[in-house]
């Protein structure tokens, strides 16, 4: 599915199509759009450990690149949200590790997302959370509720991540944490043969690649919101075969090579900030 330069609102849309359809075949693969397995699978994303802790029909209900609670270094007590919680996987972890004394709210666009989470959940027998439904440039929480945000792989579906970020901090605590798992571009893509513009564009926004910011702009995104501390840490760099999307590219006139190099700058990382005192 290529991309051209949308309205936010119709990326809100697609992305939205795209998940309510993920939502309703659990298992399938991850963000990418074409078969392409840019999230890795849920063992190898959290260890048997994490995974102990949730049924085992949660398994395939995990569509994020990273593992955000274990950034966070979650404690008993802390209030937690997620943006963008898909079907409640990271919320449900989060809830057993901040325990029967803390809290953890997410917030999803996507209908049957909210419903899996709320399924997901009620499996896993934790009472201490709460799935709302909005847009995370909007947040549907009041200022200052919150210790520790997380999210895994959403902030770069945003068509607007300085309100994201901005959202985030409106709703952090002061002293609060982000820690964040998203794909980010690791470099630049202005100085290939093709134009940013033409590779964005020949890329997926529902896969979690075309709207990825580089590490510069994601710092500089959390600085101009309030943050502190900012962190980006690449963990993973991805290769072509990862996102399945060769034949789209190269369809959209992206020659191989270039399209080769490019995606090794797409990374998985973990991302961490503070909300100062
Ligand atoms: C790649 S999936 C990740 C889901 C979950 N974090 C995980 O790790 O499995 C993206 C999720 O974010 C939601 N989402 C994307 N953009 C959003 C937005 N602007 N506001 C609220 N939810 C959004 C989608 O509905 C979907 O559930």
């Amino acid at each position: 599915m290529s991309t051209p330069i949308e309205t936010p609102e119709l990326i809100h849309i697609e992305v939205r199509e795209h998940y309510s359809e993920r939502a309703r075949n659990v298992g399938s693969s991850c963000c990418g759009s074409n078969g392409g397995s840019n999230c890795s699978d849920a063992i190898t994303l959290y260890g048997a450990e994490e995974l102990a802790l949730l049924p085992d029909d949660m398994a395939g209900a995990t569509w994020g690149c990273g593992n955000p609670t274990a950034i966070a270094a979650l404690e008993p007590g802390s209030v937690v949200l997620d943006l963008g919680s898909g079907g409640g996987f990271d919320v449900v972890l989060a809830a057993k590790k901040v325990g029967s004394t803390g809290f953890v709210y997410g917030v999803d666009m996507t209908d049957d997302m909210l419903e899996l989470a709320r399924r997901n959940a009620a499996n896993a027998g934790v009472t201490n959370v709460e799935f709302l439904k909005g847009q995370i440039e909007d947040i549907p929480l009041p200022e200052k509720t919150v210790d520790v945000i997380i999210s895994n792989c959403v902030i770069n579906l945003s068509p607007d991540k300085g309100q994201t970020l901005t959202e985030a901090y409106r709703v952090l605590r002061p002293g609060g944490k982000l820690a964040v798992s998203d794909i980010v571009v690791d470099g630049v893509l202005d100085d290939l043969p093709v134009s940013e513009a033409q590779i964005r564009a020949a890329l997926s926004w529902a896969g979690c690649i075309a709207g990825a910011l580089t590490v510069d702009q994601y710092r500089a995104l959390l600085a101009s919101a309030g943050f502190v501390d900012i962190q980006v840490d690449v963990q993973h760099r991805y290769a072509i075969e990862e996102f399945g999307e060769d034949a789209q590219m190269a369809a959209q006139g992206i020659p191989a090579e270039v399209a080769k190099e490019l995606v090794r700058r797409f990374t998985s990382s973990n991302i961490s900030a503070h909300r100062p005192v």
